[in-house]
């Protein structure tokens, strides 16, 4: 037997799972397949319950702060994983995830009506902090070819220009396409950054998940770039711990960091979760959960790999990449002609799948949907079969 099971299911049904028991999504129909929100069906690694098992066994849960042996591992998990090495100076973190950090950094960073810069398509709620908090949300499309999706470095450089731009918030590896950036992108990302004085909040929360021969690059480890970005991560994509709410937050320049940790400050969230601060030590330090990521990485690359090659082999109509990184494909249902909603109650009364639509991810978008394949393989071989039928009724021929 396999040293980890992710293949045998684990019902989430009724734990208040954000993916599982949102049923309002459903349009009234039962028996639908979540694939949406980026957490997956697995169980977390056995050496962190283990540890939370035994705080609870204590008794005791008061008021936690992160000590030495945070920093250490922070250091020491950066180096191995990434070959990065950030003096302890660098390193702080955010109690509820990466999403507030973000919004505390464009704080620090902007005022309203600032202009601050991202490509599209992105992560919701990353976009979503810069117009929620009143910024000017200035895009910066990428290009999708025959290649792939990259970045179209003359707009990037005419945007920079044109608004006076001082912010740009990053995401890497990127969601939804996959994409990891390589290090010459990274480099002339900041070349430019550093000619044009921009700072960049780099939203590198699937940094871990990637898969060979590619290799993720924090933004923070470019030269051009160290003192002018925050690099952010998160154990939360990695081990499947959105649950914990935690994020560390790398920030090379001191004047920066003194901002950020007095706003931590302002707003009492300079102490930490109990159980966030067990999980990050655990899993950033115990062998055995880097041999779980090891293994989970094998598991998601096989069924991107199935995925891809049924959907662009067997679905009509429907088109997909291979991605380089995260458990996540962004689907393209623009040959078949089903849009916007029409494209939402085809999937939810017809396949009976609950994806992400793209329309989240730019509100220009009409056509894609993000499909998370962080489950059994069982499930993702059932969710491609409704698709196929779904399509092939709808569309005989
Ligand atoms: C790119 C990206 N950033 C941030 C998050 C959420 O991070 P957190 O829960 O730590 O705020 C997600 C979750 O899907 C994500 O995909």
């Amino acid at each position: 037997m396999a040293r980890f099971d992710f293949d045998t299911p684990v019902n989430r049904k009724g734990t208040l799972s954000y993916k599982w028991d949102s049923e309002a999504r459903f349009m009234g129909e039962t028996d639908v397949l979540p694939m949406w929100v980026a957490d997956m069906d697995f169980r977390c690694p056995q050496p962190m319950l283990d540890a939370l098992q035994t705080r609870i066994a204590h008794g005791v849960l008061g008021y936690t702060k992160r000590g030495d042996r945070y920093y250490d591992i922070m250091q020491a998990w950066l180096k191995r994983r990434f070959d990065w090495s950030v003096d302890k100076k660098w390193l702080c973190y955010c109690p509820p995830g990466v999403i507030p950090a973000v919004a505390i950094l464009l704080d620090i960073l902007t005022r309203p009506g600032d202009p601050v810069l991202m490509h599209m398509p992105n992560y919701d709620a990353l976009y979503g902090a810069v117009t929620d908090m009143g910024r000017s949300l200035i895009r910066c499309p990428l290009i999708e070819d025959e290649e792939g999706f990259r970045m179209d470095f003359e707009l990037f450089e005419k945007l920079l220009q044109e608004y006076k731009i001082k912010v740009m918030v990053f995401c890497s590896p990127h969601n939804p396409s996959g994409r990891v950036w390589r290090q010459d992108e990274l480099e002339r990302t900041g070349e430019l950054c550093a000619r044009y004085g921009v700072t960049v909040i780099s939203d590198e929360v699937h940094c871990d998940l990637v898969y060979k021969p590619h290799i993720h690059t924090p933004l923070g480890k470019v030269k051009s770039m160290e003192q002018n970005s925050v690099t952010l991560m998160s154990p939360n994509k990695t081990f499947n711990v959105g649950g914990l709410m935690t994020a560390s937050v790398i920030i090379p320049n001191g004047e920066l960091m003194a901002r950020y940790r007095k706003v931590l400050g302002t707003w009492a969230m300079n102490l930490d979760t109990t159980f966030g601060t067990i999980a990050v030590e655990t899993l950033y330090s115990d062998p055995d959960c880097e041999a779980w990521l090891e293994a989970v990485l094998e598991y998601l690359g096989d069924n991107v790999t199935y995925a891809v090659d049924h959907i662009n082999t067997r679905i009509k109509g429907v088109h997909t990449r291979c991605p380089e990184g995260t458990y996540l494909i962004w689907l393209d249902f623009k040959d078949t002609g089903l849009r916007g909603t029409a494209l939402k109650e085809f999937l939810i009364r017809e396949a009976k799948l609950d994806l992400s639509e793209g329309s989240e991810f730019d509100p220009e978008d009409q056509t894609h949907m993000r499909m998370n394949l962080a489950c059994p393989r069982a499930v993702v071989r059932e969710a491609l079969s409704r698709l196929e039928s779904a399509v092939n009724k709808r569309f005989p021929g």
